[in-house]
């Protein structure tokens, strides 16, 4: 090949090549997310990632896009707790730890926006409740209508007749789902995402990790529980030096075990992003096997190098990746 040919091809693939497994055997940018409804919320964190973008904002808007669907049991269309009022939990962390959070936070449509405020804006971590909400509307955010969503009333009105507060292993075995092709994220029947927790966690083009969680926790719990979601350590954990992790499912367990803080620590000790998760998922289950039969955890842990895994405790746990590679849903592993 001449050089005027090597050099013309070498300009035309330059913006793919800018995106293929360099030599070292790292991927990125990469963004991976928890349940198959992360497939949209991947594409929108590519949307950034794939234009030299930050991670940091990446998983911002991958948590907006997930908060902005009406029907979803993510944000204020998720499901109320058992006075019937729906509170939301969230935070953010970036490559040097900076980290904010919210939780409790009732009638504000973009919790992670709020929690990156608090991050930038404040000298805190975690705002709550009232206080969490009046510190929304100083910076700018709107009061929203309090009112449940169609399916979130109708599942409340239904929940009402027993009033049994009893978690359920994974949240999509509440109601019947469909798969709408191979990449995209399984709906229930009414058109809505069936997963209650959304957390993100993506390596920028210079290396850099971030990770954004959002839920409105689990369904009917005594107003004013707050899950893992919100506080770093649990719910998300982000150290540049190996990598980050983030968790859904039962968040007691995870509060207990300080899972994500615990799977970034195995990976330091040279464990894969896999064989991390599965290590957290051990000590939840070692604490108490009978409990963790009733129950479900997932952890998906993504390193700095764009190695990703998952692991739960009991079958039905996915993700979601998406890099220049790849863009599909990937079944975890699971202990029991
Ligand atoms: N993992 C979500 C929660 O327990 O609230």
């Amino acid at each position: 090949m001449n050089r005027r040919k090597f050099l013309t091809l070498s300009a035309l693939s330059a913006p793919l090549l800018s995106f293929q497994r360099p030599l070292t055997g790292s991927t990125k940018p990469i963004v991976v997310s928890t349940w198959d409804s992360g497939m949209p919320v991947n594409a929108a964190a590519w949307e950034i990632l794939s234009k030299n973008g930050t991670s940091l904002d990446a998983v911002e808007a991958g948590a907006i896009y997930i908060e902005n669907q009406i029907n979803c049991c993510v944000g204020l269309g998720g499901y109320p707790d058992r006075d019937g009022i729906v509170t939301l939990d969230s935070c953010i962390m970036d490559e040097k730890a900076n980290c904010g959070a919210v939780a409790g936070l009732e009638r504000i449509k973009h919790p992670i926006s709020v929690a990156r405020k608090v991050m930038e804006n404040t000298p805190h971590v975690l705002l709550v409740g009232a206080g969490a909400q009046q510190f929304a509307l100083e910076n700018g955010f709107t009061l929203e209508p309090q009112q449940l969503s169609e399916d979130a009333q109708k599942a409340y009105k239904e929940w009402l007749k027993k009033s049994e507060y009893k978690p359920v292993i994974n949240i999509e075995n509440i109601k019947p789902v469909k798969q709408h092709g191979p990449f995209a994220p399984a709906f229930f029947d009414d058109g809505s995402p069936n997963h209650d927790t959304m957390g993100l966690l993506a390596l920028d083009n210079l290396f850099n990790l971030s990770g954004a969680v959002t839920t409105s926790g689990m369904a009917y719990k005594i107003h004013g529980r707050v899950g893992d979601s919100p506080i770093i350590g649990a719910g998300l954990f982000v150290d540049n030096e190996v990598g980050a992790a983030t968790s859904s499912g039962v968040g007691e367990e995870v509060i207990r075990t300080c899972g994500t803080h615990t799977v970034v620590e195995f990976m330091r000790q040279g464990y894969s992003p896999t064989a991390a998760c599965k290590k957290a998922v051990e000590r939840i289950v070692k604490r108490n096997p009978q409990k963790a039969k009733e129950i479900q955890v997932g952890f998906l842990a993504l390193n700095n190098k764009g190695q990703y895994g998952a692991y739960a405790i009991q079958k039905g746990f996915v993700f979601s990746v998406k890099s220049a590679m790849e863009n599909r849903i990937i079944p975890s592993r699971h202990l029991l």
